[in-house]
């Protein structure tokens, strides 16, 4: 990959690329559409990262389908895909890791220590490998999102990054690789949580500006389904994902929750400056 990419900046060629784990949905392949007009070779990398699971996760039972991906990403118009060994990425004396401070504490960070290095360390040795020009991210993984601008910023990286909105199914709940694991009972549980996200975007626009009170709000729509077992509702500054009191201007609701033994993030931004719109298909 990196002779190869060499090859193709000697030859002018930019390279976009769409970081993946692989299993695909439709966020991952709008994001490759995203790349369109702004690179001349649009690519993917599918490769589970085992460096950003933790001891008690998923990691052996991540669902993979290597052969359909490939289908698909052709069909989206990736002319490339690169899909390295764990030993290829990771060889024996590999000890160097990427830390982005203060943004990756809150949130996911509390709950999957050692998970945003994983994330930070792969995307930049995917960036070195691949040499990009532009990389796109889905903004579901929000602090991901953040992490990797920092990281962007902070180490002077050439490349641009691209940011998708979630794309979610008919009933609300966002495309995750992860919905898989869920049973057809947990799957219209699930619902609950675009659900909560939606009251909370409603609420806030209309006439609570207390974080606190949306938050308790939230939590009651989630654990009114004995299923559901929250693990985070936070509300925090899109930027700096520290806590907010009251919501002023825009402010990000961000959920993880577990649905059985599945663990479902999303996030919304709300306030009387969001320009966010209803989450389509969910009555609250
Ligand atoms: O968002 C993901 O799928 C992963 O965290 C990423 C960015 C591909 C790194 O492994």
């Amino acid at each position: 990959m990196a002779e190869y990419a060499a090859d193709l900046q000697r030859q002018g060629v930019t390279l976009g690329l769409v970081p993946t784990m692989g299993y695909l949905h439709e966020g991952h392949l709008s994001l490759v559409r995203l790349l369109e007009g702004r690179c001349d070779l649009k690519a993917a990398s599918i490769f589970v990262n085992p460096i950003q699971f933790g001891q008690d996760e998923d990691l052996g039972r991540y669902p993979r389908d290597e052969e359909r991906d490939l289908e698909l990403l052709a069909e989206a118009g990736c002319g490339l895909v690169f899909c390295p060994d764990a030993a290829d990425m990771y060889p024996s004396g590999f000890r160097t890791s990427v830390e982005v401070d203060t943004l990756s504490q809150p949130m996911c960070g509390r709950f999957r220590p050692g998970h945003f290095s994983g994330v930070a360390t792969v995307v930049l040795k995917l960036f070195n490998l691949t040499r990009c020009s532009v990389a796109a991210f889905g903004l579901k993984d929000y602090q991901q999102a953040q992490i990797l601008r920092r990281m962007v910023e902070d180490l002077n990286l050439p490349v641009e990054l691209l940011f998708g909105e979630t794309i979610r199914e008919q009933d609300g709940l966002a495309l995750s690789t992860r919905n898989a694991y869920l049973s057809p009972r947990e799957r219209e549980t699930a619902q609950a949580v675009p659900k909560a996200l939606e009251w909370a975007r409603r609420r806030a626009s209309e006439d609570i500006r207390d974080c606190t009170e949306l938050s308790r709000g939230i939590s009651s729509i989630l654990t009114s389904r004995p299923e559901v077992r929250v693990q985070y509702v936070e509300l925090v500054d899109p930027e700096s994902l520290e806590p907010r009191n009251q919501v002023g201007e825009r402010v990000l609701v961000a959920v993880a929750a577990f649905v059985g033994t599945t663990r479902l993030i999303d996030n919304l931004i709300v306030g009387p400056g969001s320009t966010m719109k209803p989450i389509h298909g969910v009555n609250v």
